[in-house]
């Protein structure tokens, strides 16, 4: 999305900054104030590319997310976007810095329409912009277009997701967090959330960062993935190098190797 906005009005100005840019942290431990729930994770995602984390619940996948955004505060390490240190930077800067991030809960707000919805995304927008912005995304996600007047609440699971990724998209971001984007939903819809909206975000040059359950699914899409385990990253690899690793085989697509 950056890419061709960037084609539109380039400009040189200070907010090119981190235009087509990635995201990487480095060493990252942090916590809710206690012990640290996840320690010295180091992970990247470029431009262009699908990067997934997946790992049991608890083990410190959507801390990791928020540890990112300004959510949860770093107690060590770094999180950069291109070139711009965005580490424990509030949620609003790190937005600016061209971050989009989508919870794992509480991604919309249900009493308010999907147009309002879509309206609060855009909260860092000029006013003029927002109409044009909210055009744009109805065109990425066209179940939306005829639903601007309903209430969030009443959409179903996958239009709600679609919901909270527009959401998101008003800003343009070059970097996506998903958390869970696929959570609850049906298998069909999930694949396709994920092989038509994921991965068109990311053939747009957007970096996607995508927390899963779903191995198997977000394997297919992903260039790279890390494996996280007790709040550390256990192992990381191309798909097709994980599949060809037991450990990895045996506690995530539920097999063993046949090579
Ligand atoms: N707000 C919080 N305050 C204190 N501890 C928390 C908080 N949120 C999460 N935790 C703890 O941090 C650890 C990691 O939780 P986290 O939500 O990051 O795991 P996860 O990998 O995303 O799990 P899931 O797959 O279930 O979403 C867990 O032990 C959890 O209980
Ligand atoms: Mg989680």
């Amino acid at each position: 999305w950056r890419h061709t906005l960037s084609a539109e009005h380039h400009t040189g100005s200070a907010d090119d900054v981190s235009r087509g840019a990635g995201l990487t942290a480095t060493g990252v431990t942090a916590g809710y104030g206690g012990d640290p729930v996840i320690r010295g994770i180091t992970v990247r995602v470029e431009p262009g590319q699908i990067v997934s984390l997946v790992g049991a619940n608890g083990s410190g996948k959507s801390t990791l997310l928020k540890s990112l955004v300004g959510v949860v505060r770093v107690s060590a390490g770094a999180v950069t976007v291109g070139d711009r240190d965005v580490t424990n930077r509030p949620p609003e800067e790190v937005a600016r810095a061209g971050v989009g991030y989508v919870p794992q809960v509480d991604d919309v707000f249900a009493p308010l329409t999907v147009r309002e919805n879509l309206e609060m995304g855009g909260y860092l927008l000029r006013p003029k912009e927002v109409k044009p912005r909210i055009d744009h995304v109805v065109t990425v996600f066209p179940r939306l277009a005829t639903m601007l007047a309903r209430p969030a609440g009443k959409l179903s699971g996958g239009e709600r997701k679609m919901l909270a990724m527009g959401r998101v998209l008003m800003l343009e971001p070059s970097v996506f967090l998903l958390d869970e984007p696929t959570a609850n939903l049906a298998p069909a819809i999930a694949r396709s959330l994920l092989e038509d909206h994921v991965r068109s975000l990311a053939q747009g040059g957007a970096a996607v960062l995508i927390v899963e359950q779903r191995a198997r699914a977000v394997l297919a899409i992903s260039d790279h993935t890390y494996v996280l385990a007790g709040g550390e990253v256990r192992m990381e690899g191309t798909p097709a190098e994980l599949a060809g690793t037991p450990a990895f085989v045996e506690s995530f697509l539920g097999g063993t190797v046949t090579r």
